[in-house]
């Protein structure tokens, strides 16, 4: 069946002896757009098998012949960044110029990637024995950093590229091989960056790319014994993971509520453009989305006027015409954030906007007055709905970002860098931002979130680093 995507094992495109394919629905037309193989368990264990042996020669590769091959795969990638950035536009409904930028960022990620690897890997450390109570100096420790062995990475839909570039230069410049999993939307795009991959020439059975469903492979995939690492990028499912793998490293980037408190003393027309960034940017489908505001009183009226005059400003649509405001990616998604409003609607939120849908494609929408009682104080919507919380102290702001199940960014806005400086430190998050909205980027910067947000730190030194193990060799005199 020429339509069906092939899936990519032992250096070659495959079709699945399952017969059966998964479609990809278009949000935009919400009609099938593209088909790939539905893989089998079989499959699967003959994919970590080849990656298994590749890695094994892939370790002794020297380090220099790795980064160069990750260069020439990032020009690649480049080359082919219209091409990508259409099955972006097509799968996942991403606005067409954020599409290329999802593509050029992520060769920029693997050049950086293969210089950070050559020199935090070429080096070690020497320590010797006689620092430590009892010892001579006749022991000699050496420590060098070696690769795990086959990670299994798994981004999420709202960026197939990068977020699988991001576990798979890592993982391949420390001399792992890769098992990827990418999601359903944005499978076809994923294949295509895999495609590059595969034209700079890696060696047979080290990368891999199997698509299918996860009712099928999802668990055989994550509780398969031949996985030495899991990379997860995505929801609630990662917790399951984090349940079911085995005694193996995982680095799990899960949902987040980021807060966004905003004091009397902010430059309200920053706030306002980081808002409208922050909160609606590829509609709001972003881990690191601004998704809650909390406002102090005074200020409050004249923040929200200042947002509703640029929400009032952003074109809506298809993500061809490069709308700022798309079709979030499913109808199941477009459901669950009408769920939202029409909860914050029944509790008595105020609407600065008039509520609209049409198929997947749903009006920015900024609630404002928005109560610990209504679901959107503390669900993520990934979503252009938007709630302002407004506090009386910045104590309040605190307590409710920190009562939230998430921590993953947050963002404060004051011109009083000391208020700043307290406020980063009480926040129960991974990373603040100070007059800035929340992101992840750039991305050689730590990334991690804590409680229910995720496990281990990402970022490009920070992944390197996660996906290998130190060896020590001791050197005992006589
Ligand atoms: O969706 C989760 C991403 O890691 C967020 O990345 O801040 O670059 O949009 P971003």
């Amino acid at each position: 069946d020429g339509d069906v995507y092939k899936y990519y094992a032992d250096g070659e495109w495959k079709k699945s002896t399952s017969g059966k394919s998964v479609s990809i629905i278009n949000p935009t037309t919400r009609k099938p757009q593209y088909k790939v193989q539905a893989c089998s368990q079989e499959e699967v264990n003959k994919v970590m098998d080849s990656a298994k042996s590749a890695q094994k020669s892939w370790a002794k590769t020297p380090l220099w012949k790795r980064a160069e091959l990750l260069h020439k795969a990032a020009a690649i990638l480049k080359e082919h960044k219209a091409a990508i950035a259409e099955c972006l536009v097509k799968e996942i409904a991403k606005p067409a110029k954020d599409a290329v930028t999802e593509v050029v960022r992520s060769g920029d990620l693997v050049s950086y990637c293969a210089e950070e690897g050559v020199r935090i890997l070429g080096e070690g450390k020497f320590l010797v024995s006689d620092s430590f109570p009892g010892n001579e100096r006749t022991k000699y420790c050496l420590t060098s950093k070696i690769p795990l062995g086959v990670i299994l990475a798994i981004p999420p839909f709202n960026y197939p590229v990068n977020l699988a570039v991001s576990k798979i230069a890592p993982a391949l410049i420390a001399g792992n091989s890769i098992v990827l999993k990418p999601p359903t939307q944005g499978a076809v795009a994923a294949l295509h960056m895999v495609h590059c991959f595969h034209l700079a020439g890696f060696p047979k059975g080290l990368i891999s790319c199997v698509t299918g469903k996860g009712s099928e492979i999802g668990d055989f995939l994550t509780m398969h014994p031949g996985v030495n690492c899991i990379s997860f990028t995505g929801g609630d499912t990662g917790i399951a993971i984090s349940k079911k793998a085995g005694m193996i490293p995982l680095q799990m980037e899960l949902g987040g509520k980021d807060a966004c408190i905003v004091l009397e003393d902010a430059d309200l027309d920053l706030v306002a453009a980081n808002i409208i960034k922050g909160g609606f940017s590829y509609s709001g489908q972003r881990c690191t989305a601004v998704k809650v505001v909390l406002v102090i009183e005074s200020v409050a009226d004249a923040l929200v006027e200042k947002v509703n005059a640029k929400v009032a400003k952003l074109s809506v649509g298809a993500p061809e015409d490069d709308s700022d405001i798309t079709p979030v990616v499913s109808e199941s998604s477009a459901n669950f954030i009408e769920g939202l409003v029409n909860d914050a609607k029944q509790k008595g939120a105020t609407f600065c906007q008039e509520y609209k849908r049409e198929g997947n494609l749903i009006w920015p929408l900024l609630l404002d007055n928005v109560r610990p009682d209504m679901r959107i104080a503390w669900e993520e919507p990934f979503g252009p709905v938007l709630p302002v919380i407004r506090i009386n102290s910045v104590e309040e702001g605190i307590h409710h970002c920190n009562a939230s199940n998430f921590g993953l960014q947050g963002c404060v806005f004051t011109k009083d860098i000391n208020k700043a400086m307290l406020i980063s430190d009480a926040m129960e998050s991974g990373t603040i931002q100070i007059n800035s909205a929340p992101a992840r980027g750039p991305d050689h910067f730590p990334f991690q979130g804590i409680k229910d947000s995720g496990i281990g730190s990402q970022g490009i030194t920070n992944s390197i680093n996660m996906m290998t193990k130190i060896k020590t060799t001791v050197i005992n005199l006589p």
